[in-house]
């Protein structure tokens, strides 16, 4: 990686003299920037490329060459590589588009391009790429011609356009890269690289990332848990939507995955997510300047009461607290300020506030104990001196102790004060809901940081020879789905309690099973080839006597019989009546991410309420605590309106053999059980139902 970021000579392979063309934009742009290393030209036709040597082929380069810049078409590539190769290079940076954005064939051009770079040990960033930039190292090996100030945050992005808007953006805030990366297609260099260097380079504070898909899941979450223990990433990842995702694929190829499994990889890393480019902008820029805050209470100081109340409402949206002032907080602020102006928090300074009164204020709540961050909101009222105003915030850049931001709202008025307050490196906004949305990312950061500090994955020990018996046993009929009983038999081989039952072949078998488990009791059909048993009528709730077992028997056979012909019916099972709350719990494989496991509010209207949340295993004390608090239905759980609060601990120990089955046994393609009915505190929690899907074998 160094040789990608830090290389000592560049080789330009379709550098030229004609200005239009992308290889002359490229060495021209490394000239630029002043590269310090050695630069070398490579075209067999020019003699000479804006005042270099030109070499007509990479072993014709005297000396050493670290890396290599390709700007040649596409169906040149792979022999370029091997030149590389046999020359010693160490990385390569492919610029040249047409590969498997384009299909089949362009898929496998790239694949050979990824063949030889391996066969070499060189490594390779795009193809399809814009190239990469390392200010710190005056390195512009792009083909853009902004070069951005030299800054700390270092920015990754798939997508050639977003870099470009990036950039332009960069200019306009004034704010600094240490390195920018287009990743392009990824046959090689990805950003689970990339994170892995970057969390070392001292250049680098806050890495931004736009992401369309993962090329490996797993690697990226690794690398990303690991980066956020040292400094934070934001990541812009499109394709939200299926027809966002769809975009996605065409764009660069790239496998988008499920989208809410992207939610809880970043979640499980403490990557924070963004939705839109403005986003990722206004973040950006504060983790850039602003130190970290040590808490969540926050200080707002402004100069007209509307924006301070917006700012307030938006503290709980964005997980800020108003902090509450000490007395003698409120007391000096009262001893400077008017006797009009509000020396609470919002402090409100009033519509003709001098630059020294803000000045005042902003210090005397930073020196408060309860205060971790503020935000300055000014409205241009005729009465207001923007400029001095802003001049007086822009001594904060650099030298706080806690974050401070502006949100001067307006438009041609404030925009001046923002300018200038971007040059002196203090984040400022033109809207109060942007500026409280920032520091609630820097606290949400912190606040994720340091919960995680639990990296150990709960293991269980289960019954694994059982389970294997099972799934051979259901191999050889030739199925892929199990019965609930096998599915139940799993579960039980792995610790987790289902209710006692027995299988009834008749109505009368129906009726002594329920007097031997104890009346009243569940009905249900067993089948193999039923998977949503009550939508056909095969299920019955609450049977209290041996006539109504007799009779619910023939009635069950006969519904499934007629609503589902020819499906194979092994007799109706005879379960015990648990009691408790309805959750549901679940298991999908994703292709990058591997066992998702999902947890939700059971019941008839879960596809309604999709109250559900997911984690991907290996599951740490951690991972599962923050699963189940976080869905909506939350407090039914633990006891809202005077209900009793259910067991919430043999819930997540529920959750833990699932996800230990998941581990075990990648065969089980899927895996769900609901209802999970959860009894009050201590009494445990039972699996009511169990879809168990094997993966096809081929
Ligand atoms: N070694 C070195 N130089 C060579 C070789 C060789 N083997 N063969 C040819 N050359 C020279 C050519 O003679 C030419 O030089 P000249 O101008 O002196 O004649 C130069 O290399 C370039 O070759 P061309 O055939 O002229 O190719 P051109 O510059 O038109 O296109 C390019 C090459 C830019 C790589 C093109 O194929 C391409 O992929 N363009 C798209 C790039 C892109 O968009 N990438 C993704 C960016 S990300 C985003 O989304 C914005």
């Amino acid at each position: 990686m160094k040789a990608l970021f830090e290389p000592e000579s560049i080789a330009v392979v379709g550098a030229s003299n004609d200005e239009r063309k992308i290889g002359h934009i490229v060495f021209n742009n490394l000239i630029q920037s002043k590269f310090s290393g050695e630069l070398y030209p490579i075209n067999p036709k020019a003699g000479e490329i804006l005042g270099y040597k030109a070499y007509p082929s990479l072993t014709a380069v005297p000396g050493r060459v670290e890396q290599v810049v390709v700007c040649v078409p596409s169906t040149l590539v792979p022999s370029v590589m091997e030149e590389a190769g046999i020359k010693g290079v160490e990385a390569v940076i492919v610029i040249t588009a047409g590969f498997k954005e384009l299909g089949k064939e362009g898929a496998k051009l790239e694949r050979q391009v990824g063949d030889i770079a391996k066969k070499y040990g060189m490594r390779v960033l795009g193809p399809n790429c814009m190239g990469i930039m390392n200010t710190h190292h005056k390195m512009n090996g792009t083909f853009t011609n902004i070069h951005p100030m030299s800054g700390s945050i270092a920015m990754a992005s798939q997508s050639g356009a977003v870099c470009s808007s990036m950039l332009d953006w960069s200019t306009k805030s004034r704010v600094g890269f240490s390195k920018f990366i287009s990743v392009g297609n990824k046959v090689d260099v990805d950003e689970a690289d990339l994170l892995a260097y970057l969390k070392d380079d001292p250049d680098t504070n806050v890495i931004g990332m736009y992401l369309e898909g993962a090329n490996r899941g797993r690697e990226l979450m690794k690398e990303a848990f690991r980066t956020t223990q040292v400094k934070p990433i934001i990541v812009l990842k499109s394709g939200r939507t299926s027809s966002g995702s769809k975009a996605a694929s065409s764009h660069t190829g790239a496998l988008s995955g499920s989208d809410k499994v992207y939610d809880a990889a970043f979640q499980q890393s403490n990557v924070i997510r963004v939705n839109t480019i403005d986003e990722l902008f206004d973040l950006l820029q504060v983790f850039a300047n602003m130190p970290m805050p040590k808490g969540d209470g926050l200080a707002i100081v402004t100069n007209a009461g509307g924006h301070g109340v917006m700012a307030a409402d938006a503290c709980s949206d964005y997980g800020l607290k108003l902090a509450s002032f000490e007395k003698s907080t409120i007391e000096k602020l009262k001893g400077y300020l008017p006797e009009a102006a509000n020396v609470y928090n919002p402090v409100d300074v009033l519509g003709d506030a001098t630059a020294a009164r803000y000045d005042f204020a902003i210090k005397t709540v930073m020196e408060d104990p309860n205060v971790s961050c503020v935000a300055v909101l000014l409205a241009p009222l005729d009465t207001v001196d923007i400029k001095a105003v802003a001049e007086h915030l822009a001594t904060f850049g650099g030298k706080v102790s806690m974050p401070v931001v502006g949100a001067f709202v307006g438009g041609t008025k404030t925009n001046k004060g923002i300018e200038l307050l971007h040059e002196a490196n203090v984040p400022c906004y033109d809207s109060p809901d942007k500026a409280i949305r920032a520091l609630g990312a820097m606290v949400r950061y912190k606040k994720m940081k340091d919960a995680s500090t639990d990296t150990t994955p709960v293991v269980i020990n289960g019954d694994k020879d059982r389970v294997k018996e099972i799934i051979e046993a259901v191999r050889r009929t030739g199925r892929t789905s199990m019965s609930e009983s096998e599915g139940k038999e799993i579960l039980r081989a792995y610790g987790v309690s289902v209710p006692v039952e027995i299988t009834a072949k008749t109505p009368e078998e129906a009726a002594q099973a329920a007097v031997k488990i104890g009346l009243p009791v569940v009905m249900k059909i067993d089948s193999p080839d039923i998977a949503h048993k009550s939508d056909v009528g095969g299920v019955m709730v609450g049977v209290s006597s041996e006539e109504a077992v007799r009779h619910g028997f023939e009635l069950i056979m006969s519904r499934v019989r007629s609503r589902v012909p020819g499906a194979a019916l092994n007799g109706v099972t005879i379960c015990q009546m648990v009691k408790g709350k309805e959750v549901l719990m679940g298991m999908t494989r994703d292709e990058q991410f591997g066992p998702v496991i999902t947890f939700g509010l059971g019941g008839v209207f879960v596809e309604i309420m999709k109250d559900v949340a997911q984690r991907i295993a290996p599951l740490t004390k951690h991972d599962v605590d923050t699963m189940v608090r976080s869905i909506r239905s939350y407090p039914i759980l633990t006891g809202a309106r005077g209900g009793k609060a259910a067991d919430i601990e043999s819930l997540k120990d529920t959750i833990f053999k699932l996800a230990q089955i998941a581990l075990d046994f990648p065969e089980i393609s899927e895996l769900e059980v609901n209802p999970v009915m959860v009894g009050d505190e201590g009494k445990g929690t039972y699996a009511v139902d169990a879809l168990v899907v094997l993966r096809r074998e081929n």
